[in-house]
C-alpha cells in the first residue's frame, strides 16, 4: 500500500511501522492510519481505539473490521460511537472483503429490478502469501492436522464471508437467518513453495470453501471460494464471478481474476481519499463510493 501511495502526487506516507514503532504509528495524527497486521477485530481493537484518540481516520485490512458488527457487536457500536465523537471514519477493506463478494455485487445489482439470489465464485491464487496468514487460513497441514485445526478453530480457512454477506444483505434489506459453512482440503501431489518455504506432497496446498446465506428458509447468497499455492496442479486459472439471479439475471466475470496482493494493495490505497471524505462513524464499502486511484 505505501509503494502504490509513494506514486502518487499529493500523498505524504509515514511508515510501514514494525512493532516496536506502534506509538509512532498510531499517534501520529496523520489524516489515515492504516492497520494491516491481523485479521481479527479483537485484536486490532486497541490499535483503532488509540488512532482515533490520536485524531487519525482509520483504514484497515483486516477482515472482521468489513463489517464488525458480525463478529462483536458492542465492540464495534463502541468504537462506532468515538469515530462519531471526534468526527472521524472507520473502514474495513480490500478485496475479500471489501470488493469482490460484496462491493462488486452490490455495483452489478444496481442494474437488477430485483435480487432473488446472489452467487460469487472466486479461485485464487495463494502462493504469494506469507508464512502467518499461509498457516492461519490452512495450508501446509497433513489430513489430520487440518481436521484438528478447523475443530479448534486454529485453521479459519479465507476469513471475511459473513462480513461481505452482512454488507450486502443490510444494504438491500435482508435479514440473514443463518450463514452454513464448510471447508474442504486439497492436499498436493508435489513439492510447492509459497511464504518462502517449500510444502511436501501430501500436505494441504489450498482448500475450497462454501458459505451459504439463508434468508427466508432458502439459501439467498451462495459464496465459493477455492484457494491454493498451485492453481496449476489443480488445473483451474483464477477468476471472479458473480451472478445475480431476478428478474433481469446477470452475470460477469473478472479474467484473471483479482490478485490477492496487488489488487488487495490497490483498493486499500485506493480507499484513503473515500475514508477523509467519509461522513463520521465506522462506515461499510456499502456506504461509500467506490475506491478510486485519484491523483
Ligand atoms: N480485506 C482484504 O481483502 C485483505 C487483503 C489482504 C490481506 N488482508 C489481511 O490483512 C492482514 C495483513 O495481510 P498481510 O498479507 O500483509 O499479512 P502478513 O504477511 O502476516 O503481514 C502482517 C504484518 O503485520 C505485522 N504485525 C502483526 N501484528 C502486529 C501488531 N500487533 N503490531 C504491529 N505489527 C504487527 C507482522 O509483523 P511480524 O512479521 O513481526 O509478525 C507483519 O509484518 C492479514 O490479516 C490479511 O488476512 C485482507
Amino acid at each position: 500500500v505505501a509503494l502504490v501511495l509513494r506514486e502518487r502526487s499529493g500523498v505524504e506516507v509515514e511508515g510501514p511501522f514494525a512493532r516496536a514503532e506502534r506509538a509512532q504509528a498510531l499517534t501520529s495524527g496523520a489524516d489515515v492510519v492504516l492497520i494491516a497486521t491481523t485479521s481479527f477485530l479483537a485484536d486490532i481493537a486497541p490499535d483503532i481505539r488509540e488512532a482515533l484518540e490520536g485524531g487519525s481516520n482509520v483504514l484497515t485490512s483486516a477482515e472482521e473490521a468489513a463489517f464488525p458488527w458480525a463478529v462483536d457487536e458492542s465492540l464495534a457500536d463502541e468504537l462506532d460511537e468515538l469515530a462519531r465523537a471526534h468526527t472521524l471514519t472507520v473502514l474495513g477493506a480490500g478485496v475479500n472483503p471489501g470488493l469482490a463478494f460484496d462491493g462488486l455485487v452490490l455495483a452489478l445489482s444496481g442494474a437488477a429490478p430485483n435480487l432473488e439470489y446472489v452467487r460469487v465464485e472466486r479461485v485464487v491464487d495463494l502462493s504469494g502469501f506469507g508464512s502467518t496468514v499461509l498457516s492461519r487460513i490452512g495450508v501446509g497441514y497433513t489430513p489430520e492436522e487440518f481436521a484438528q485445526g478447523v475443530e479448534r478453530g486454529s485453521i479459519t480457512g479465507h476469513i471475511g464471508f459473513p462480513q461481505s454477506m452482512r454488507i450486502v444483505a443490510a444494504r438491500v434489506g435482508k435479514t440473514l437467518a443463518a450463514i452454513e459453512r464448510e471447508i474442504e482440503p486439497q492436499f498436493l501431489s508435489a513439492d510447492a513453495k509459497a511464504g518462502g518455504s517449500m510444502i511436501a506432497a501430501g500436505r494441504s496446498g489450498g482448500f475450497i470453501q462454501r458459505y451459504r446465506g439463508v434468508v427466508d428458509g432458502r439459501v439467498w447468497f451462495d459464496a465459493d471460494f477455492t484457494g491454493h499455492i498451485d492453481l496449476a496442479a489443480m488445473e483451474i486459472e483464477p477468476r471472479d464471478e458473480v451472478w445475480i439471479q431476478g428478474s433481469n439475471p446477470l452475470h460477469m466475470t473478472i479474467s484473471p481474476g483479482f490478485n490477492a496482493q496487488r489488487s488487495s494493495a490497490a483498493a486499500i490505497a485506493n480507499s484513503i481519499q473515500r475514508v477523509i471524505d467519509a461522513p463520521p462513524g465506522w462506515l461499510t464499502v456499502a456506504e461509500l463510493p467506490p475506491a478510486a486511484p485519484w491523483e
